[in-house]
């Protein structure tokens, strides 16, 4: 095991109802006017955005609103704003939505209070100071909640960059109300659940040895994710499974999973070129990568993919290569189970331009990347043709 230092200061508050206290707690931080960052339809159609501003009119909160951020956002609507922050002199930002909007979010913080441009942060600036943030999550998926980190794509380009910081960027408070999930369409929950997976895959996969209590951590994390998966997806809304669910995805992302260990992180590098390029939904995508890195990483690495299987699959094989093959495939029919996808023709990519993709990862992660197993370009190439 690592040195570490793991610094989590996000205030959850879980549980049915919660929203109607989100003024209050911006009140508790400080704020008195903040910037409200919100998605397309669907917290205004649910009423949840309602709920939400009657509680901040209870707290004297003043607000004003940046809506209809688009999945996998983009560096415009973080200029729109800041520009907006800086015109009505606002102090806080509130997020409420999904890992979309908290990034928007999250971007606009560090930007506010910058001379230069925000950007910069996705170019390698330390972020060393934001404005406070709150979040109402909406979906259980890219854990944005919890985490020090923010996906904006640059629209030139298209260059959809990931930051990670200890703690300017993580939220001050999170409220989790399983409930506002009953809305969710059953492709985005399936999504979220690849996703959250891939959260703790990405931290498990590590050539960080006698990590014992992290790796527990993590094994049961997962086991807890499938055991609820179905009951969760169901077509009839089940509170309890979304519950689970839904604190899985925080425990997956807030850095838990890491402590005291080297993470890998290609999965969602490969990952984020495909949904920059194809405009995918990140979890979805992640169903197709991941099963693939796996294959591709126990040709030569095959043990701790074979733990994986045996712990999180229960797989009994005594040979290593065969229980990760085993592994592998569970998890495979375990997605594919929930609908989702795991070759690039099933996540609606007919002909993907694979040399692109290549060429891109490798601009935006640098000639090897991955903690656990360094791709260079012609394992990259070989791990997207898994895909196919
Ligand atoms: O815009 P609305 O109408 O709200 O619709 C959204 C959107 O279309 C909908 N939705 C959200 N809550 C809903 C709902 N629909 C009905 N009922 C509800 N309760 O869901 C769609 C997807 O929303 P989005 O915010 O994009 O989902 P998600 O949370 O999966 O976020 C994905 C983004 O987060 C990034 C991804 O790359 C992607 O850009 N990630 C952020 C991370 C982080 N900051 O730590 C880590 C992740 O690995 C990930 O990369
Ligand atoms: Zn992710």
């Amino acid at each position: 095991m690592d040195n570490f230092t793991y610094c989590s200061p996000t205030r959850y508050l879980f549980g049915r109802d919660t929203e109607n206290s989100t003024g209050e707690q911006l009140a508790a931080i400080g704020c008195k006017k903040v910037l409200m960052v919100s998605g397309h339809s669907s917290a205004r159609k649910s009423g949840l955005l309602d709920r939400v501003e009657a509680s901040l009119r209870q707290a004297g909160i003043e607000w004003v609103e940046l809506t209809g951020i688009d999945p996998n956002p983009t560096d415009d609507r973080v200029y729109e704003g800041i520009g907006l922050g800086h015109r009505e002199v606002i102090d806080g930002i509130l997020a409420v939505g999904g890992g979309s909007v908290i990034d928007t979010a999250k971007a606009i913080a560090a930007g506010i209070p910058y001379d230069g441009d925000f950007w910069d942060f996705f170019t390698g600036k330390p972020v060393e100071y934001a404005l406070p943030i709150g979040v109402v999550l909406t979906i259980p998926a890219a854990g944005s909640e919890g985490s020090g980190n923010a996906v904006i794509t640059k629209k030139d380009g298209l260059r959809k960059i990931s930051i990670r910081t200890d703690y300017w960027l993580r939220p001050k408070f999170a409220i989790l109300n399983p409930q506002l999930t009953e809305t969710l369409p059953h492709n985005q929950i399936v999504a979220g659940i690849a996703d959250m997976m891939a959260h703790i895959m990405e931290r498990y996969f590590s050539p960080t040895t006698d990590c014992a209590t992290t790796d527990r951590i993590s094994e049961g994390l997962l086991k807890a994710i499938i055991e609820d998966a179905h009951r969760a997806a169901a077509p009839t809304f089940d509170y309890q499974a979304r519950a689970n669910i839904m604190w899985a995805g925080t425990l997956a992302h807030n850095g838990i999973c890491g402590c005291g260990r080297v993470e890998d992180w290609a999965s969602h590098g490969l990952e984020h070129e495909i949904s920059a390029v194809y405009g995918v939904t990140h979890g979805a995508g992640l169903a197709v990568v991941f099963p693939a890195w796996l294959t591709y990483v126990s040709q030569t690495k095959p043990e701790k993919v074979a733990q994986f299987a045996r712990r999180v699959f229960d797989v009994r094989d005594h040979d290593d290569r065969a229980a990760a093959a085993e592994g592998i495939s569970a998890l495979k029919a375990f997605f594919s189970s929930l609908g989702l996808p795991i070759t690039f023709g099933e996540l609606g990519i007919t002909d993907p331009d694979i040399p692109q993709l290549v060429k891109r990862v490798h601009i935006n992660k640098g000639e090897v990347f991955g903690g656990y197993f360094r791709l260079t370009q012609s394992d990259t190439f070989e791990v997207y043709k898994l895909m196919l």
